[in-house]
Protein backbone atom coordinates (compact mmCIF):
# COMPACT_ATOMS: atom_id res chain seq x y z
CA UNK A 1 0.00 0.00 0.00
CA UNK A 2 3.00 2.12 0.84
CA UNK A 3 4.19 1.94 -2.26
CA UNK A 4 0.65 2.57 -4.29
CA UNK A 5 0.92 5.73 -2.74
CA UNK A 6 4.54 6.99 -2.73
CA UNK A 7 5.94 5.43 -6.17
CA UNK A 8 2.68 4.29 -8.43
CA UNK A 9 0.40 7.09 -7.28
CA UNK A 10 3.32 9.24 -6.47
CA UNK A 11 2.16 12.21 -8.66
CA UNK A 12 -1.41 12.65 -7.59
CA UNK A 13 -0.53 11.85 -3.48
CA UNK A 14 2.32 14.57 -3.65
CA UNK A 15 0.56 17.55 -2.03
CA UNK A 16 0.66 19.15 1.81
CA UNK A 17 -2.57 20.67 3.62
CA UNK A 18 -0.66 23.13 5.30
CA UNK A 19 -1.98 23.82 8.70
CA UNK A 20 -2.94 27.53 9.93
CA UNK A 21 -0.28 27.72 12.45
CA UNK A 22 2.27 26.97 9.55
CA UNK A 23 1.00 30.65 7.70
CA UNK A 24 2.29 32.81 10.12
CA UNK A 25 4.39 35.05 8.71
CA UNK A 26 3.91 33.37 5.43
CA UNK A 27 5.78 30.79 6.20
CA UNK A 28 4.55 28.44 3.96
CA UNK A 29 5.00 30.87 1.29
CA UNK A 30 9.11 29.90 1.48
CA UNK A 31 8.69 26.12 2.88
CA UNK A 32 10.12 23.23 0.75
CA UNK A 33 7.81 21.20 3.10
CA UNK A 34 5.09 23.26 2.80
CA UNK A 35 4.97 24.38 -0.75
CA UNK A 36 2.89 22.35 -3.15
CA UNK A 37 5.03 20.58 -6.63
CA UNK A 38 5.49 23.15 -9.05
CA UNK A 39 8.35 25.51 -9.97
CA UNK A 40 9.43 27.25 -6.93
CA UNK A 41 9.38 23.67 -4.73
CA UNK A 42 11.18 22.07 -7.68
CA UNK A 43 13.89 24.71 -7.86
CA UNK A 44 14.70 24.99 -3.79
CA UNK A 45 14.97 21.32 -3.84
CA UNK A 46 17.48 21.32 -6.59
CA UNK A 47 19.35 23.93 -4.66
CA UNK A 48 19.33 21.66 -1.11
CA UNK A 49 19.88 18.63 -3.01
CA UNK A 50 23.10 20.04 -4.75
CA UNK A 51 24.15 21.05 -1.52
CA UNK A 52 23.71 18.85 0.64
CA UNK A 53 24.71 16.03 -1.71
CA UNK A 54 28.35 18.18 -1.77
CA UNK A 55 28.76 17.25 1.81
CA UNK A 56 32.15 18.44 1.54
CA UNK A 57 30.58 21.45 2.91
CA UNK A 58 30.13 19.82 6.08
CA UNK A 59 32.66 21.21 8.77
CA UNK A 60 32.64 17.93 10.76
CA UNK A 61 35.89 18.31 11.94
CA UNK A 62 35.69 21.32 13.58
CA UNK A 63 32.13 20.67 15.09
CA UNK A 64 33.03 17.24 16.28
CA UNK A 65 36.43 17.99 17.50
CA UNK A 66 34.21 20.69 20.07
CA UNK A 67 32.07 17.38 20.73
CA UNK A 68 35.09 15.21 21.36
CA UNK A 69 36.39 17.39 23.52
CA UNK A 70 33.63 18.45 25.56
CA UNK A 71 32.80 14.61 26.21
CA UNK A 72 36.70 14.02 27.28
CA UNK A 73 36.20 17.36 29.52
CA UNK A 74 32.85 15.71 30.64
CA UNK A 75 34.93 12.36 31.37
CA UNK A 76 37.54 14.20 33.29
CA UNK A 77 34.96 15.38 35.46
CA UNK A 78 32.74 12.18 35.98
CA UNK A 79 30.02 14.42 34.47
CA UNK A 80 27.05 12.45 32.65
CA UNK A 81 25.86 13.46 29.54
CA UNK A 82 22.12 14.34 28.26
CA UNK A 83 22.77 12.52 24.70
CA UNK A 84 19.64 15.13 24.00
CA UNK A 85 21.47 17.93 24.47
CA UNK A 86 24.78 17.30 22.90
CA UNK A 87 23.02 15.62 19.89
CA UNK A 88 20.67 18.92 19.33
CA UNK A 89 23.61 21.59 19.79
CA UNK A 90 26.51 19.33 17.63
CA UNK A 91 23.65 18.82 15.00
CA UNK A 92 22.65 22.73 14.93
CA UNK A 93 26.22 23.66 14.42
CA UNK A 94 27.13 20.71 11.79
CA UNK A 95 23.86 22.20 9.41
CA UNK A 96 24.76 25.79 10.30
CA UNK A 97 28.19 25.61 9.21
CA UNK A 98 26.80 23.49 6.36
CA UNK A 99 24.37 25.71 5.17
CA UNK A 100 25.97 29.63 6.14
CA UNK A 101 29.63 28.58 7.17
CA UNK A 102 28.91 29.51 10.95
CA UNK A 103 28.94 27.87 14.19
CA UNK A 104 26.05 28.65 15.87
CA UNK A 105 25.72 26.46 19.27
CA UNK A 106 28.49 26.35 21.62
CA UNK A 107 28.41 22.79 23.59
CA UNK A 108 29.27 24.31 26.76
CA UNK A 109 27.37 27.63 27.43
CA UNK A 110 24.07 28.69 27.47
CA UNK A 111 23.85 30.92 24.59
CA UNK A 112 21.58 28.86 22.12
CA UNK A 113 18.99 28.39 25.05
CA UNK A 114 16.92 30.95 23.68
CA UNK A 115 16.97 29.61 20.34
CA UNK A 116 16.19 25.94 21.50
CA UNK A 117 13.68 27.73 23.39
CA UNK A 118 11.76 29.52 20.84
CA UNK A 119 11.78 26.10 18.58
CA UNK A 120 10.42 24.17 21.30
CA UNK A 121 7.83 26.68 21.08
CA UNK A 122 6.79 26.34 17.02
CA UNK A 123 6.97 22.57 17.35
CA UNK A 124 4.67 22.59 20.38
CA UNK A 125 2.39 24.94 19.07
CA UNK A 126 2.39 23.59 15.34
CA UNK A 127 1.42 19.75 16.86
CA UNK A 128 -1.44 20.98 18.91
CA UNK A 129 -4.48 20.18 17.54
CA UNK A 130 -6.35 23.74 16.51
CA UNK A 131 -9.99 24.74 15.68
CA UNK A 132 -9.07 26.92 12.90
CA UNK A 133 -7.92 23.87 10.99
CA UNK A 134 -10.90 22.41 10.96
CA UNK A 135 -13.35 25.00 11.47
CA UNK A 136 -12.42 27.64 8.53
CA UNK A 137 -15.24 29.68 9.82
CA UNK A 138 -12.57 30.35 13.35
CA UNK A 139 -9.54 30.32 11.30
CA UNK A 140 -9.35 34.50 11.39
CA UNK A 141 -10.32 34.88 15.14
CA UNK A 142 -7.48 32.21 15.77
CA UNK A 143 -9.77 30.93 18.89
CA UNK A 144 -6.19 29.34 20.60
CA UNK A 145 -3.82 32.03 19.84
CA UNK A 146 -1.48 29.41 18.44
CA UNK A 147 -0.95 31.16 15.72
CA UNK A 148 -0.31 34.20 17.11
CA UNK A 149 2.34 32.64 19.90
CA UNK A 150 3.74 31.14 16.80
CA UNK A 151 4.66 34.45 15.18
CA UNK A 152 5.74 35.49 18.61
CA UNK A 153 8.31 33.12 18.21
CA UNK A 154 9.12 33.20 14.51
CA UNK A 155 9.83 36.60 14.82
CA UNK A 156 12.32 36.14 17.54
CA UNK A 157 14.08 33.54 15.56
CA UNK A 158 13.94 35.38 12.46
CA UNK A 159 15.71 38.79 14.77
CA UNK A 160 18.67 35.93 15.43
CA UNK A 161 18.95 34.69 12.10
CA UNK A 162 19.34 38.49 10.76
CA UNK A 163 22.17 39.05 13.15
CA UNK A 164 24.30 35.90 11.67
CA UNK A 165 23.00 36.47 8.09
CA UNK A 166 22.89 40.57 7.65
CA UNK A 167 26.64 40.97 7.42
CA UNK A 168 26.73 38.44 4.31
CA UNK A 169 23.66 39.67 2.87
CA UNK A 170 25.27 43.25 2.98
CA UNK A 171 29.18 42.12 1.51
CA UNK A 172 27.25 40.67 -1.27
CA UNK A 173 28.11 42.34 -4.34
CA UNK A 174 31.25 44.26 -2.56
CA UNK A 175 34.37 42.94 -2.78
CA UNK A 176 36.30 41.87 -0.25
CA UNK A 177 39.00 40.06 -1.85
CA UNK A 178 38.32 36.78 -0.34
CA UNK A 179 36.97 33.49 -2.26
CA UNK A 180 32.63 33.31 -2.29
CA UNK A 181 31.67 30.87 0.14
CA UNK A 182 29.91 27.98 -1.67
CA UNK A 183 27.24 27.45 1.23
CA UNK A 184 23.47 26.59 0.62
CA UNK A 185 23.48 30.61 1.49
CA UNK A 186 25.48 31.66 -1.38
CA UNK A 187 23.18 29.73 -3.29
CA UNK A 188 20.21 30.73 -1.65
CA UNK A 189 20.77 34.26 -2.52
CA UNK A 190 21.95 33.60 -6.29
CA UNK A 191 18.41 32.36 -6.82
CA UNK A 192 17.37 35.32 -5.07
CA UNK A 193 19.18 37.60 -7.89
CA UNK A 194 17.75 35.98 -10.91
CA UNK A 195 16.19 38.19 -13.18
CA UNK A 196 12.21 36.33 -12.54
CA UNK A 197 12.80 35.25 -8.78
CA UNK A 198 9.97 35.64 -6.36
CA UNK A 199 12.60 34.36 -4.07
CA UNK A 200 12.70 37.16 -1.09
CA UNK A 201 15.77 37.63 1.60
CA UNK A 202 12.94 37.22 3.90
CA UNK A 203 12.18 33.65 2.24
CA UNK A 204 15.62 32.60 2.86
CA UNK A 205 15.55 32.82 6.39
CA UNK A 206 12.65 31.34 6.47
CA UNK A 207 13.67 28.25 4.37
CA UNK A 208 16.76 28.18 6.63
CA UNK A 209 15.05 28.03 9.89
CA UNK A 210 12.50 24.90 8.49
CA UNK A 211 16.24 23.43 6.97
CA UNK A 212 18.08 24.52 9.87
CA UNK A 213 16.11 23.73 13.05
CA UNK A 214 14.09 21.18 11.34
CA UNK A 215 11.09 23.14 11.12
CA UNK A 216 10.35 19.95 8.75
CA UNK A 217 9.00 17.85 11.83
CA UNK A 218 6.56 20.57 13.21
CA UNK A 219 3.20 21.61 12.05
CA UNK A 220 1.80 18.02 10.94
CA UNK A 221 -0.84 16.38 12.81
CA UNK A 222 -0.05 14.79 15.92
CA UNK A 223 -1.61 11.36 15.19
CA UNK A 224 -1.64 9.11 18.50
CA UNK A 225 -2.18 5.64 18.92
CA UNK A 226 -3.94 3.68 21.13
CA UNK A 227 -6.08 1.31 18.41
CA UNK A 228 -8.87 0.93 21.20
CA UNK A 229 -8.88 4.80 21.28
CA UNK A 230 -9.22 5.12 17.44
CA UNK A 231 -11.75 2.22 17.46
CA UNK A 232 -13.92 3.92 19.74
CA UNK A 233 -13.76 7.08 17.97
CA UNK A 234 -17.40 7.46 16.77
CA UNK A 235 -16.05 8.65 12.91
CA UNK A 236 -13.63 5.77 12.42
CA UNK A 237 -13.91 2.82 9.98
CA UNK A 238 -11.31 0.18 10.25
CA UNK A 239 -10.40 -2.18 7.62
CA UNK A 240 -7.95 -5.13 7.06
CA UNK A 241 -7.43 -5.25 3.43
CA UNK A 242 -4.43 -7.73 1.28
CA UNK A 243 -3.13 -8.16 4.55
CA UNK A 244 -2.42 -4.67 4.96
CA UNK A 245 -4.22 -2.11 7.80
CA UNK A 246 -5.47 0.54 6.00
CA UNK A 247 -7.28 3.09 9.04
CA UNK A 248 -9.84 5.16 7.40
CA UNK A 249 -10.63 7.88 9.54
CA UNK A 250 -14.04 10.48 8.02
CA UNK A 251 -14.10 13.72 9.74
CA UNK A 252 -17.46 15.70 8.25
CA UNK A 253 -17.87 19.27 8.51
CA UNK A 254 -17.39 22.03 6.25
CA UNK A 255 -15.38 20.30 4.07
CA UNK A 256 -15.13 15.81 4.22
CA UNK A 257 -11.30 14.99 5.39
CA UNK A 258 -10.18 12.01 5.46
CA UNK A 259 -7.80 10.74 6.99
CA UNK A 260 -5.34 7.11 5.66
CA UNK A 261 -3.35 5.45 7.90
CA UNK A 262 -1.02 2.83 5.65
CA UNK A 263 1.13 0.64 7.36
CA UNK A 264 1.66 -3.32 8.41
CA UNK A 265 -0.94 -5.20 10.02
CA UNK A 266 0.00 -6.75 13.10
CA UNK A 267 2.44 -3.61 14.09
CA UNK A 268 0.00 -1.25 12.85
CA UNK A 269 -1.81 0.47 15.48
CA UNK A 270 -2.30 -2.06 17.45
CA UNK A 271 1.37 -3.55 17.37
CA UNK A 272 3.83 -4.58 19.82
CA UNK A 273 3.91 -4.83 23.90
CA UNK A 274 7.40 -2.44 23.42
CA UNK A 275 5.96 0.57 24.81
CA UNK A 276 5.40 1.25 21.28
CA UNK A 277 2.09 3.16 19.49
CA UNK A 278 -0.21 1.27 21.60
CA UNK A 279 1.02 2.25 25.13
CA UNK A 280 -2.23 3.89 26.22
CA UNK A 281 -0.51 6.29 28.30
CA UNK A 282 0.60 8.36 25.81
CA UNK A 283 -3.16 8.97 25.03
CA UNK A 284 -4.42 8.74 21.39
CA UNK A 285 -6.02 10.41 19.02
CA UNK A 286 -9.07 11.44 21.68
CA UNK A 287 -6.15 12.90 23.50
CA UNK A 288 -4.46 11.93 26.54
CA UNK A 289 -1.18 13.00 28.69
CA UNK A 290 0.63 14.18 25.65
CA UNK A 291 -2.80 15.64 24.34
CA UNK A 292 -3.80 13.29 21.88
CA UNK A 293 -3.83 15.09 18.56
CA UNK A 294 -1.41 17.76 19.18
CA UNK A 295 0.28 18.38 22.30
CA UNK A 296 4.03 17.54 22.12
CA UNK A 297 5.77 18.50 25.35
CA UNK A 298 9.19 17.64 24.40
CA UNK A 299 12.25 19.18 23.93
CA UNK A 300 13.24 20.21 20.42
CA UNK A 301 15.60 17.95 19.47
CA UNK A 302 15.34 17.03 15.66
CA UNK A 303 15.31 13.68 13.63
CA UNK A 304 19.00 13.88 13.71
CA UNK A 305 19.08 14.12 17.78
CA UNK A 306 16.29 11.40 17.75
CA UNK A 307 18.23 9.20 15.94
CA UNK A 308 21.27 9.45 17.67
CA UNK A 309 19.53 9.33 20.86
CA UNK A 310 18.15 5.98 20.07
CA UNK A 311 21.02 4.53 18.53
CA UNK A 312 22.45 5.21 21.92
CA UNK A 313 20.16 4.05 23.75
CA UNK A 314 20.28 0.59 22.18
CA UNK A 315 23.31 0.13 22.10
CA UNK A 316 23.00 0.85 25.99
CA UNK A 317 20.45 -1.62 26.07
CA UNK A 318 22.52 -4.17 24.00
CA UNK A 319 26.12 -3.89 25.54
CA UNK A 320 27.26 -7.53 23.53
CA UNK A 321 25.86 -5.22 20.00
CA UNK A 322 28.03 -2.15 21.48
CA UNK A 323 30.97 -4.38 21.73
CA UNK A 324 30.94 -5.14 18.08
CA UNK A 325 30.46 -1.26 17.41
CA UNK A 326 33.51 -0.54 19.46
CA UNK A 327 35.59 -3.09 18.02
CA UNK A 328 35.00 -2.51 14.42
CA UNK A 329 35.93 1.29 15.16
CA UNK A 330 39.60 0.55 16.82
CA UNK A 331 39.62 -1.72 13.77
CA UNK A 332 39.30 0.82 11.42
CA UNK A 333 40.23 4.40 12.98
CA UNK A 334 43.51 5.04 15.20
CA UNK A 335 43.39 5.42 18.60
CA UNK A 336 42.45 9.14 19.49
CA UNK A 337 41.56 9.32 16.17
CA UNK A 338 38.95 11.82 15.08
CA UNK A 339 36.09 9.82 13.03
CA UNK A 340 36.32 11.44 9.62
CA UNK A 341 33.89 10.87 6.67
CA UNK A 342 36.14 9.37 4.53
CA UNK A 343 36.05 6.42 7.13
CA UNK A 344 31.66 5.92 7.51
CA UNK A 345 31.80 3.47 4.33
CA UNK A 346 33.88 0.95 5.97
CA UNK A 347 32.03 0.95 9.27
CA UNK A 348 29.37 -1.98 8.00
CA UNK A 349 28.21 -3.13 11.44
CA UNK A 350 27.91 0.36 12.82
CA UNK A 351 25.61 1.20 9.22
CA UNK A 352 23.65 -1.88 9.90
CA UNK A 353 23.15 -0.85 13.83
CA UNK A 354 21.73 2.85 12.31
CA UNK A 355 19.30 0.71 9.69
CA UNK A 356 18.32 -1.59 12.94
CA UNK A 357 17.59 2.12 14.78
CA UNK A 358 15.71 3.49 12.38
CA UNK A 359 13.32 0.16 11.89
CA UNK A 360 12.76 0.56 15.04
CA UNK A 361 12.45 3.97 16.17
CA UNK A 362 11.96 5.85 12.57
CA UNK A 363 12.23 9.67 13.54
CA UNK A 364 9.20 10.59 11.53
CA UNK A 365 6.75 7.69 12.29
CA UNK A 366 4.17 9.11 9.72
CA UNK A 367 6.41 10.60 7.61
CA UNK A 368 4.79 13.91 6.46
CA UNK A 369 1.12 13.75 5.95
CA UNK A 370 0.87 13.77 1.95
CA UNK A 371 -2.43 15.11 0.32
CA UNK A 372 -4.42 13.29 -2.54
CA UNK A 373 -4.30 16.46 -5.74
CA UNK A 374 -7.29 14.77 -6.80
CA UNK A 375 -9.67 11.69 -6.21
CA UNK A 376 -8.04 8.70 -6.73
CA UNK A 377 -8.42 4.89 -6.00
CA UNK A 378 -6.30 3.18 -4.65
CA UNK A 379 -6.39 -0.58 -3.56
CA UNK A 380 -9.87 -0.50 -4.14
CA UNK A 381 -10.57 2.52 -1.64
CA UNK A 382 -11.64 5.69 -3.10
CA UNK A 383 -9.16 8.53 -1.35
CA UNK A 384 -11.29 11.94 -2.22
CA UNK A 385 -9.35 14.92 -3.22
CA UNK A 386 -7.54 16.55 -0.52
CA UNK A 387 -7.53 14.02 1.56
CA UNK A 388 -4.38 13.64 4.47
CA UNK A 389 -2.16 10.84 3.88
CA UNK A 390 -0.66 9.06 6.51
CA UNK A 391 2.17 6.20 5.70
CA UNK A 392 2.61 4.26 8.88
CA UNK A 393 6.38 3.79 9.02
CA UNK A 394 6.58 2.68 12.73
CA UNK A 395 4.07 -0.06 11.82
CA UNK A 396 6.22 -1.47 8.55
CA UNK A 397 9.29 -1.46 10.81
CA UNK A 398 7.30 -3.72 13.32
CA UNK A 399 5.41 -6.19 11.34
CA UNK A 400 6.39 -9.61 12.05
CA UNK A 401 5.29 -10.79 8.33
CA UNK A 402 8.57 -8.43 6.96
CA UNK A 403 10.38 -9.25 10.13
CA UNK A 404 11.63 -11.94 12.11
CA UNK A 405 11.54 -10.96 16.03
CA UNK A 406 10.26 -7.87 14.44
CA UNK A 407 10.39 -6.23 18.75
CA UNK A 408 13.91 -7.24 18.88
CA UNK A 409 17.21 -5.14 18.09
CA UNK A 410 19.37 -7.20 15.71
CA UNK A 411 21.69 -5.20 13.53
CA UNK A 412 23.06 -8.84 12.07
CA UNK A 413 19.69 -8.75 9.86
CA UNK A 414 21.04 -5.50 7.78
CA UNK A 415 24.46 -7.09 7.28
CA UNK A 416 23.77 -8.34 4.00
CA UNK A 417 23.51 -4.86 3.04
CA UNK A 418 20.31 -5.99 0.53
CA UNK A 419 17.63 -3.47 2.24
CA UNK A 420 18.25 0.44 2.55
CA UNK A 421 16.78 3.42 3.26
CA UNK A 422 16.98 5.45 0.13
CA UNK A 423 13.19 4.86 -0.82
CA UNK A 424 13.40 1.80 -2.78
CA UNK A 425 13.02 -0.79 -0.09
CA UNK A 426 9.57 -0.08 0.95
CA UNK A 427 10.26 -2.54 4.45
CA UNK A 428 12.57 0.67 5.05
CA UNK A 429 11.10 4.36 4.31
CA UNK A 430 12.29 6.15 6.99
CA UNK A 431 13.02 8.91 5.01
CA UNK A 432 10.25 8.57 2.66
CA UNK A 433 10.00 7.86 -0.67
CA UNK A 434 9.13 9.09 -4.15
CA UNK A 435 9.06 12.91 -5.48
CA UNK A 436 8.88 14.53 -1.44
CA UNK A 437 11.54 12.17 -0.36
CA UNK A 438 13.59 13.79 2.43
CA UNK A 439 16.20 15.91 0.33
CA UNK A 440 18.16 15.95 3.38
CA UNK A 441 18.84 12.49 3.72
CA UNK A 442 22.33 12.06 2.35
CA UNK A 443 23.62 14.65 5.04
CA UNK A 444 21.60 13.47 7.65
CA UNK A 445 23.44 10.03 6.87
CA UNK A 446 26.01 10.99 7.16
CA UNK A 447 25.43 13.15 10.51
CA UNK A 448 24.20 10.14 12.09
CA UNK A 449 27.17 7.94 11.37
CA UNK A 450 29.52 10.67 12.50
CA UNK A 451 27.99 11.68 15.45
CA UNK A 452 27.54 7.96 17.13
CA UNK A 453 30.92 6.54 15.92
CA UNK A 454 32.36 9.93 17.60
CA UNK A 455 30.55 9.37 20.96
CA UNK A 456 31.45 5.85 21.23
CA UNK A 457 35.29 5.65 19.95
CA UNK A 458 37.93 6.64 22.39
CA UNK A 459 34.72 6.24 25.22
CA UNK A 460 33.33 3.96 27.66
CA UNK A 461 29.43 4.49 28.49
CA UNK A 462 28.36 4.17 31.86
CA UNK A 463 24.80 4.07 33.07
CA UNK A 464 23.73 6.80 36.10
CA UNK A 465 24.25 4.51 38.60
CA UNK A 466 21.76 1.91 39.75
CA UNK A 467 20.17 1.82 36.15
CA UNK A 468 21.18 -1.62 34.59
CA UNK A 469 21.32 -1.90 30.95
CA UNK A 470 17.63 -3.91 30.66
CA UNK A 471 16.28 -1.52 33.00
CA UNK A 472 16.71 1.32 30.69
CA UNK A 473 13.27 3.09 29.87
CA UNK A 474 12.91 2.68 25.84
CA UNK A 475 9.47 4.16 26.53
CA UNK A 476 8.47 6.51 22.60
CA UNK A 477 6.74 9.44 22.76
CA UNK A 478 5.21 9.94 19.83
CA UNK A 479 4.06 12.77 17.63
CA UNK A 480 5.40 14.58 14.98
CA UNK A 481 8.49 12.78 15.31
CA UNK A 482 9.14 10.00 17.51
CA UNK A 483 10.99 10.79 20.64
CA UNK A 484 12.63 8.72 23.68
CA UNK A 485 10.06 9.42 26.69
CA UNK A 486 12.92 9.93 29.19
CA UNK A 487 15.81 11.22 27.75
CA UNK A 488 19.01 9.47 27.80
CA UNK A 489 21.90 10.27 30.39
CA UNK A 490 25.43 8.30 30.45
CA UNK A 491 28.41 9.55 31.69
CA UNK A 492 31.66 9.04 28.57
CA UNK A 493 34.73 7.50 30.40
CA UNK A 494 38.02 7.86 28.39
CA UNK A 495 40.07 4.86 28.05
C1 LIG B 1 17.55 11.16 10.55
C2 LIG B 1 17.24 12.30 10.01
C3 LIG B 1 16.05 12.57 9.13
C4 LIG B 1 14.94 11.81 8.89
C5 LIG B 1 14.60 10.43 9.46
C6 LIG B 1 14.12 12.55 7.96
C7 LIG B 1 12.92 12.09 7.45
C8 LIG B 1 12.10 12.82 6.62
C9 LIG B 1 10.83 12.37 6.16
C10 LIG B 1 10.20 11.02 6.50
C11 LIG B 1 10.30 13.34 5.38
C12 LIG B 1 8.92 13.34 4.72
C13 LIG B 1 8.89 12.55 3.44
C14 LIG B 1 7.48 12.48 2.90
O1 LIG B 1 6.64 13.31 3.27
O2 LIG B 1 7.19 11.58 2.12
C15 LIG B 1 11.25 14.43 5.33
C16 LIG B 1 11.07 15.60 4.63
C17 LIG B 1 11.97 16.63 4.61
N1 LIG B 1 13.21 16.65 5.22
FE1 LIG B 1 14.01 15.16 6.34
N2 LIG B 1 14.72 13.73 7.66
C18 LIG B 1 15.91 13.79 8.34
C19 LIG B 1 16.85 14.82 8.28
C20 LIG B 1 16.74 15.94 7.50
C21 LIG B 1 17.74 16.97 7.38
C22 LIG B 1 19.12 16.93 8.06
C23 LIG B 1 17.23 17.94 6.57
C24 LIG B 1 17.83 19.21 6.11
C25 LIG B 1 18.91 19.68 6.49
C26 LIG B 1 15.90 17.52 6.17
C27 LIG B 1 15.06 18.26 5.37
C28 LIG B 1 13.80 17.85 4.96
C29 LIG B 1 12.90 18.67 4.14
C30 LIG B 1 13.18 20.08 3.63
C31 LIG B 1 11.75 17.90 3.92
C32 LIG B 1 10.51 18.29 3.11
C33 LIG B 1 10.61 17.74 1.69
C34 LIG B 1 9.39 18.04 0.83
O3 LIG B 1 8.29 18.18 1.37
O4 LIG B 1 9.54 18.13 -0.39
N3 LIG B 1 15.64 16.30 6.73
N4 LIG B 1 12.34 14.09 6.09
Amino acid sequence: MAQEILQKNDQVCSGRAVPSVAQAMNHHKASILWLPVGTKWRKLRKICKEQMSTIHHLDAKNCLGKLQDYLQECSNRGRAVDICEIGFKTSLNLLSSTFFSVDLAHLNSSSTQEMMEKVQVLIKNLGTPNLADYIPLVKLIDPQGLKHKTEVSLRRLLEILDRTLNPRFQSRGISTGSPRKKDLLEALLDFNQEDDSDFSLDDIKHLLIVSGVRLAKCGWLTLGGDVKRLDGWPLVKSVEHDRVMVMVVLFCGWRSWWFCFVGGGHGGFTGSNHGGFTDSSHGGVTGGVHGGLGGDEHVAADTITDSVQWTMAELLRNPEKMSKVKDELSSIIAENKQVEESDISRLSYLNAVIKETFRCHPAVPFLIPHKAETDITINGYIIPKNAQILVNVWAIGRDSRIWSNPDSFEPERFLDGKIDYKGHDFELITFGSGRRICPGMLLAHLMVHLMVATLIHNFNWKLEPGIEPEQLDMNEMYGISLHKAVPLKASPVKH
